[in-house]
């Protein structure tokens, strides 16, 4: 069934493997200098992350393709076959640190709270969202099939898919933005104008940077170079874990992909569904640009 490899954690539903790591998980110690970055899955954290390592690297693009195990920044909660866990990958790792994770807010192990770590969310339409989780499903080999589109999508506005609800985890998030150290971005702004958003981005870091490097930086974490790029896009995981010979994980990379997918019904099913669930919340999000 489709749901076959996924069990709760807190009532929010999260991949076998992560479960069984869950303790470290919620342990983990955070430091003040970590940077993390925070999505719902396929809401741009790869594209963000690499961002951030750039301006980390202070836009030596040769940098941020080294020392690298699958892409250099870990997701603190995942545990791929025969590679360090995130976890392991963290503890060990100097200061300042990296880290991605999709974990809903209220899921987050407390020492980020405690550290006031600094965070940027970023948060993309869902129906992009459920578009590119999908294709996403297909690729992954631990996660399970999502059937038809149909079958997917009903589950994915429920809510039963890993990490549970996209309604739930951007409204987490958005909630409590203005409670600790959190940056919220869109993807949908990031393809508008990029560097208006990685100034956003100089800006909550406090850090300065050269026009020509943020220029650079902008190039460099466009879609059509990291589609290039092996060391971020994840081509350098194996096949039988991650495999892109059908879809590749640096997919089409658009605001509006979804009109291609959802059916005038699946459509009218979907806005309103997601009027009940996001209405009051403040939180608006463009479904093209
Ligand atoms: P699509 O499947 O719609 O193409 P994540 O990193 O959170 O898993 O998100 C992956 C999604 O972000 C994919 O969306 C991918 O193509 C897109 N993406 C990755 N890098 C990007 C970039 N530099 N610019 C725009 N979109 C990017």
């Amino acid at each position: 069934s489709t749901l076959q490899t996924l069990v709760p954690i807190h009532g929010v539903l999260m991949g076998k493997e992560l479960a069984e790591n869950w303790e470290r998980i919620e342990q983990f110690e955070a430091r003040s200098d970590d940077l993390l970055i925070s999505t719902y899955p396929k809401a741009g954290t790869t594209w963000a992350s690499e961002i951030v390592d750039m301006i980390y690297a202070d836009g030596d693009h040769e940098k941020c393709r080294r020392d690298a195990i699958y892409n250099r920044v870990p997701y603190l909660e995942f545990r791929i076959p025969n590679m360090p866990s995130g976890v392991e990958q963290l503890d060990g790792a100097p200061s300042p640190r990296l880290v991605k994770t999709h974990l809903p807010i209220q899921l987050m192990p407390d020492s980020f709270w405690k550290k006031n770590s600094k965070i940027i969310y970023v948060a993309r339409n869902a129906k992009d969202v459920a578009v590119s989780y999908f294709f996403f499903h297909k690729i992954v080999k631990a996660l399970p099939d999502p059937g038809p589109w149909n079958t997917f999508l009903d589950n994915y506005m429920n809510g039963n898919v890993g990490y549970g609800s996209w309604h739930d985890h951007v409204k987490g998030w958005w909630e409590k933005r203005h409670d600790y150290n959190i940056l919220y971005l869109f993807y949908e702004d990031m393809k508008e104008d990029p560097k208006r958003e990685i100034k956003k981005m100089l800006h909550f870091l406090e850090k300065e940077m050269s026009d020509e490097t943020l220029e650079k930086i902008v190039y460099h974490t466009s879609f059509d170079i990291m589609k290039t790029n092996d060391m971020a896009n994840y081509k350098t995981i194996p096949n039988d874990i991650l495999d892109q010979s059908t879809t590749p994980f640096m997919r089409k990379g658009i605001a509006g992909d979804w009109k291609n997918h959802f059916t005038v019904a699946q459509n009218e099913i979907f806005d309103e569904d997601y009027k009940k669930k996001m209405t009051g919340t403040g939180l608006q999000f463009r479904n093209e640009i």
